[in-house]
């Protein structure tokens, strides 16, 4: 019954035995290897970007601040959700790799930036001239910190008001897959179709060890990612083991039957706490991630009975928590979970 995180999981036995197989033998260094030119040409074909310029990382941090690095100058500012994972759990990480650009944070229900809110941090920054920081660009996380989901046509909204002042948007796409396991939408639908310019496309938390992609659809900006990449000290040498993760993880859909698992998994806890007296969910679960609250003295009873997950702060008398299903969640956690939890 653990459900702390989805990277609390480990790796998926495919991309383990990916591992090892590409731990034969000799292979070129620094990204130069077969298996990502595989990577490459599969991840061109997933978003229909025949173009586009892809590399690896090993977390989801530096792809998020390299991607913000590439499209916000130091005097620009970054617009995201007012509880991003870029503004509230990277340690400064964008500020530091932007060199200083300001996060400016956008208001929103259930973790999705309100395209009117978004509108007014606008149109709010950059007033004072010189003695301002200027537009920088947009990122956007689906599926969001709190569990929710954009659908397409919610992203094409923001980057619409991204577009009127000529911004980039970028996608932080930690739990890519579980956003289009949850809406259906394909990967270009999600991204370039609705307006975003690059994505940081998650593996960590969905079955690999670590490594995330970073799909830029704009090959003009490629050279200087990679010089980013490599000056930021994240230019792995012995690349192909961050290449045969991806290659496992996309090879026959795999990500997507993971995503997917890890969804029912969270709507069936929902599902289960679904009219149980003293318990509500804060906010809508669409995907893998669960905010539920309940009376005081639950904890000690779940904690009691072997389930981990973080808890959240509560008014008085209640408790509150975050549960994060994944691919390998099973049926028996979550009904074992819900058992405890009915006490
Ligand atoms: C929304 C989101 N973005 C990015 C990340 C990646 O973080 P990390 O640097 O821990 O791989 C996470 C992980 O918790 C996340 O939830």
């Amino acid at each position: 019954m653990w459900f702390t995180s989805d990277n609390a999981s480990g790796a998926a036995p495919e991309v383990m035995a990916a591992i090892a197989r590409a731990n034969e033998g000799y292979a070129r260094s620094y990204g130069a290897d077969d298996l990502m030119t595989e990577v490459t040409a599969e991840l061109r074909r997933l978003f229909e970007a025949p173009e586009a310029a892809v590399y690896l990382v090993a977390t989801g941090t530096i792809a998020n601040s390299l991607c913000l690095a590439l499209t916000c100058p130091p005097w620009g500012a970054v617009f995201c959700h007012q509880h991003a994972h870029v503004a509230e759990d990277e340690c400064g990480a964008p500020e530091f790799y932007t060199n200083g650009a300001k996060l400016v944070l956008v208001p929103g229900d259930h973790g999705r930036m309100a395209p009117a809110a978004l509108r007014d941090a606008l149109a709010r920054t950059g007033e004072l001239g010189v003695h301002s920081v200027q537009r920088g660009m947009v990122t956007i996380t689906n599926v969001t910190e709190a569990g929710t989901v954009y659908t397409p046509a919610e992203i094409a909204a923001l980057t619409a008001e991204a577009r009127a002042h000529e911004l980039p948007c970028h996608l932080d796409g930690a739990r890519f897959a579980n956003a289009l396991a949850a809406t259906g939408a394909t990967p270009a639908e999600m991204t370039w179709k609705a307006g975003i310019d690059l994505v940081s496309f998650g593996g960590t938390k969905n079955g690999c060890m670590g490594v995330e992609a970073v799909v830029i659809f704009d090959p003009a900006k490629a050279w200087e990612f990679e010089l980013r990449r490599k000056r930021g000290g994240h230019l792995f040498s012995k690349h192909r083991y961050l290449s045969a993760q991806m290659a496992a993880y996309l090879e026959g859909g795999l990500w997507l039957r993971l995503a997917a698992h890890a969804n029912a998994m969270a709507a069936r806890l929902a599902a289960g706490m679904a009219g149980m007296p003293g318990v509500n969910l804060r906010h809508p679960v669409q995907a893998n991630i669960l905010f539920p609250e309940w009376t005081a003295g639950t904890h000690a009873r779940l904690e009691a009975a072997g389930a981990a997950y973080y808890p959240f702060p509560a008014p008085e008398g209640r408790e509150a928590a975050r549960l994060v299903t994944s691919w390998n969640t099973t049926e028996a956690d979550v009904d074992g979970f819900l058992t405890a939890l009915r006490g």
